[in-house]
């Protein structure tokens, strides 16, 4: 499974991708605005730190504005993937930039039905939005089991589903149980997946231990050198 993290923050995409385990980045306009930056100089930047997909989204909602915005974006560095809203107008720019060879994510899925035309018009990813749907007392992640379902029965259809709006690790770990692809989190969750109560105590007791044996490996390695 591919991890993304879904951010603005040029430090913290420095930092998780210096773990050598992010795949790619996500934005969305609200991460621009959080962030403060020139949108076009950080989608940049972020691609001169992550080689995989970096999620750059059109601010229009029109086809002909959204496909320019579309077109330019995809300019800015090869592993830019362009960001589309799903409606009528974010597909059919979908499939126009697929069709050209640009790496496209249709955003704002709720349904299956729309992750289906998602597929239908190219799309590299699909991002349904889990977090959003759990907030209005419905099941997000019943949507990713429908559209892992969904997509595995057709050969053909080469869509990933991209787990978004992720706001715990259970949500990752409930989609990876299903098969998603690819799950962007905000930075605080991938640093949450580190943790564990038993490893913080196991490893003090560790250090401990060690320390009254008065040895230290490096020491050993210098003696043999
Ligand atoms: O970037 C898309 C999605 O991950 C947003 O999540 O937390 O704003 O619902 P959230």
């Amino acid at each position: 499974m591919k991890f993304f993290v879904d951010t603005g923050d040029l430090n913290e995409i420095k930092d998780l991708a210096a773990t050598g385990l992010l795949d790619g980045v996500t934005t969305n306009p609200s991460l621009i605005a959080k962030s403060g930056r020139n949108f076009i100089e950080l989608i940049g930047e972020i691609c001169e730190v992550v080689d995989g997909p970096v999620s750059a989204e059109v601010a229009a909602t029109d086809y002909e504005t959204m496909l320019a915005e579309g077109r330019y974006l995809a300019k800015i560095a090869p592993n830019v993937c362009v960001k589309v809203p799903l409606t009528v107008d974010g597909l059919k720019v979908c499939k126009q930039l697929s069709d050209a060879g640009t790496q496209v994510n249709v955003t704002l899925c709720f349904s299956p039905a729309q992750a289906l035309l998602a597929a239908k018009a190219g799309a590299t990813f699909i991002s349904p939005f889990v977090g959003r749907l759990d907030d209005i007392g419905q099941d997000g992640l019943n949507l990713i089991s429908d559209i892992v379902e969904i997509y595995a029965a057709y050969d053909h259809i080469k869509t990933e589903v991209l787990v978004a709006s992720i706001r715990h690790p259970i949500h990752l770990i409930e989609s990876a149980k299903m098969g998603a692809h690819v799950a962007t989190m905000p930075p605080s969750v991938i640093r949450q997946l580190y943790s564990h109560p038993l490893t913080d105590k196991g490893l003090a007791a560790f250090v401990s231990d060690w320390a009254k044996t008065g040895q230290t490996i490096l020491g050993n390695a210098k003696a043999a050198e």
